[in-house]
């Protein structure tokens, strides 16, 4: 901590890379398997709840909005994986103050920084920041800092490993100053804003595809039913393996392009790049989307079509993909600024994907979406309105 200047931009919007690098370096041990591992009950804890929530709520004719759904379940379990900060809001089926501080954050986060590309629009930007918008964010901020000071004095009495240890470790000196409490702040709101956002709309996203798909979701029942007599035989370890649910998950993450607002703008040293010499300070983006959607890489890119990710030997596996570029496919993307978190969103969307088909028959009750048409970008995905009904499904004992 003490390497850090007086900016300090934890990690995601660190853009020195010598202070990213050793703020990265500090992190890393919270990804590692084994602390991983140990954090995997905290998820079940949260996904059983939604499961449990959704067979007494989930079985009426209005059915559920799993735009709600999805991002609580992201959202309570990404506060109590960062500082052990319980929202409640699977059991309280409600958004938290929080959530929609967070939420107000991300759209003034994407409105100020069009107007730093448009000035001449900044006035009308700030006629348009909601007042609610206004008290929510310091609310959220104040609320965050209050629970990492509480999860800082009982540091000795943990209910379960979180991210906060390793800012923090047992037995470590308290930070004192205002600078060293601040890094704790950014960098465990950004695990928060990194994980909540991007784990919600990637599990929405897949019911949003698979429910207009009724024989890939036939074989994802299929896989996870015959695989898994009992539902407490679902287990990360055992997911891992299973062919169907990660070509789902690869061809969710490839279709949506989860992290595709960031544009992941980098700033030029002053580079070659393929025969071209890049200015510093030139500011260079790129689009995973753009390559992702591109039939020069993929076969009918704009299909949902997870059979392009099996291996050759799978009775699924179909040719007409055997062509597909994955080179530049990295939806986590690739090097130092790589996601630390991406082992966690994949046994994330694993778990709750397969105890979700284990556990119900689905039917839409909303309007039919259409990708192109219904869903935009703004610093993130929206998630319109999708009503399901959760129906249990009924097993011989
Ligand atoms: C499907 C889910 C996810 C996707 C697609 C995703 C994707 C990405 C991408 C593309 C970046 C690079 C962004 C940039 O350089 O501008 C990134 C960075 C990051 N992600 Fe994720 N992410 C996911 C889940 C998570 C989770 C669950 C966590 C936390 C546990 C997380 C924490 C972070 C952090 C802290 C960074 C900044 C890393 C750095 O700059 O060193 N992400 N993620």
């Amino acid at each position: 901590m003490d390497g850090l200047g007086d900016e300090d931009d934890g990690l995601l919007w660190e853009r020195d890379p010598e202070k990213h690098r050793v703020a990265s370096k500090a992190m890393s041990p919270a990804f590692s398997s084994n602390a991983l591992r140990a954090k995997i009950p905290t998820l079940n804890k949260y996904i059983d709840m939604m499961i449990s929530q959704m067979r007494d709520h989930g079985q009426d004719e209005a059915g559920l909005d799993v735009s709600e759904w999805f991002t609580w379940l992201a959202m309570d379990s990404a506060t109590d994986l960062a500082c052990g900060w319980e929202l409640h809001e699977l059991r309280d089926m409600k958004s938290h103050d929080f959530l929609e501080g967070m939420d107000a954050a991300g759209m003034l986060a994407i409105v100020l920084s069009t107007a730093k590309i448009y000035p001449i629009l900044t006035p009308a930007v700030m006629l348009l920041t909601s007042w609610r918008a206004m008290t929510l964010i310091p609310k959220m901020i104040n609320g965050l800092r209050a629970k990492v000071v509480e999860r800082i004095e009982r540091r000795d009495s943990l209910m379960h490993p979180d991210f906060c240890e390793q800012l923090l470790p047992v037995g470590k000196e308290v930070p004192k100053t205002r600078k060293q409490l601040r890094h704790m702040l950014t960098v465990l709101g950004q695990l928060i804003i990194g994980g909540y956002d991007t784990t919600s709309v990637v599990t929405y996203m897949f019911f949003f595809f698979v429910l207009r798909n009724p024989e890939v979701l036939r074989e994802l029942k299929r896989e996870i039913r015959e695989n898994f007599p009992r539902y407490e035989d679902i287990t990360a370890e055992n997911l891992k393996s299973l062919p169907w649910l990660n070509a789902c998950m690869q061809e969710t993450l490839r279709v949506v392009t989860v992290a595709t607002h960031h544009s992941l703008p980098r700033i030029s040293p002053g580079a070659m790049v393929n025969g071209i010499y890049v200015p510093k300070g030139v500011i260079c983006r790129t689009s995973l989307f753009t390559y992702n959607r591109s039939e020069r890489f993929f076969h009918d890119p704009s299909s949902f079509r997870p059979e392009r990710w099996l291996a050759r030997d799978h009775p699924k596996y179909d040719p007409v993909f055997a062509d597909d570029n994955h080179r530049g496919y990295m939806p986590f993307i690739t090097g130092p600024r790589q996601c630390p978190g991406r082992e966690m969103a994949k046994i994330t969307f694993r778990l709750v994907v397969s105890k979700l088909f284990w556990s119900f028959d689905v039917v839409q009750v909303s309007k039919r979406l259409e990708f192109d048409k219904d869903f935009r970008v703004y610093s993130i995905w929206t998630k319109p309105e999708l009503r399901v009904r959760f129906l249990p499904v009924k097993r011989e004992v």
